[in-house]
């Protein structure tokens, strides 16, 4: 029997205790990657998640997050959410009341009212500051007309690409927790403001099942971080679990996928994150020169133990 843990991407370290406090009391694995990214999602030093990410063009916080239980294989997913502190318990909402699997912008934010989920700004000076850097660099400091109509004109040119491309990486994220109970079950847990200065509207892999996350007690569980873009090409997520069920180890099912971002030949960086049922956890990146760190807690931990994964070349 493997004892219940909890792992998560490199910016959980400080957040898993919260999982495994909920793991050491026999709750279950899916509150456990819930909390901990409850926690993830209140740091404000974070641009990639909850509290103090990176707006969109508009310069609105737009939230993706999703939650997957292996056992039921039930899921919840929110996409473009504005105005709620705490995106994964939307998305969870969704998996346990809703008789849908992913609801998106107005009508996600409508149903996290009726549930009853805790509304708020998200908005941080670090994250107003870097939205006033892109407005004065692009506009060369004559600000943004009331219209709306620059976002097409801007959309049109090259400089949103251009931006997209810089910041994207300089802000890049997202937060994957997956965990493991005492009776085996596993469950995963992603959540993002997504990429700076999207355009509205813009959902990345994390609110959708199979390309950034994907979680089947059969054989594991698998999440990405990175430009969203490329996993939902791939279904990333869907396929590091498929390659398990094929016989691959986890690694080399983390190893395969990350080869597979490569074949897309296409600009950005995928990260993933990965478990199977045994409890055997890897990490992998796309991008050279990076070290591939997670985080790793048991519930005889005190705390959270920094891992290193792989980084898969092209
Ligand atoms: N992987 C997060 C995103 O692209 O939004």
């Amino acid at each position: 029997m493997v004892k219940p843990f909890i792992i998560g991407t490199r910016n959980s370290g400080d957040y898993l205790h919260g999982g495994a406090k909920v793991l050491r009391e026999g709750g279950s694995a899916l509150d456990a990657v819930e909390a901990a990214t409850r926690l993830v999602e209140m740091n404000p030093n974070d641009t990639s998640v909850g509290l103090g990410g990176i707006p969109n063009i508009l310069g609105v916080q737009e939230m993706d997050a999703s939650i997957m239980c292996g056992k039921t294989m039930a899921a919840g997913t929110v996409g473009a959410l504005k105005g709620f502190i705490h995106p994964i318990s939307v998305a969870r909402k969704v998996l346990e009341h809703a008789p849908h699997v992913m609801l998106v912008g107005e009508g996600a934010e409508l149903y996290a009212k009726v549930m009853g989920c805790e509304q708020g700004s998200l908005e941080t000076e670090e994250s107003k500051k870097v939205y006033k850097a892109f407005v004065e660099d692009a506009f060369e400091h004559e600000g943004i007309d009331e219209s709306q109509a620059w976002v097409v004109n801007y959309a049109r040119s090259q400089n949103l690409r251009e931006w997209y491309d810089r910041l994207a990486d300089e802000h890049h994220g997202t937060v994957n927790i997956m965990a493991m109970d005492e009776n085996g079950d596993i469950a995963s847990a992603v959540s993002t403001s997504g990429t700076a200065l999207k355009f509205p509207g813009r959902l990345g892999d994390s609110p959708i099942i199979g390309a950034g996350n994907y979680c089947d007690n059969r054989y594991g569980a698998g999440a990405c971080t990175g430009r969203g873009e490329l996993a939902i090409r791939n279904s990333t997520a869907r396929t590091i679990v498929h390659y398990m069920e094929g016989g691959l180890s986890v690694k080399e099912a983390a190893f395969r996928a990350m080869k597979d971002i490569h074949e897309l030949n296409s600009f950005g960086g995928m990260n993933c994150l990965a478990m199977d049922n045994k409890g055997n956890t890897i990490s992998a990146t796309t991008v050279e020169g990076r070290e591939s760190v997670y985080y790793y807690m048991d519930v005889d931990m005190e705390t959270s133990e920094r891992r290193v994964g792989i980084t898969v070349p092209e």
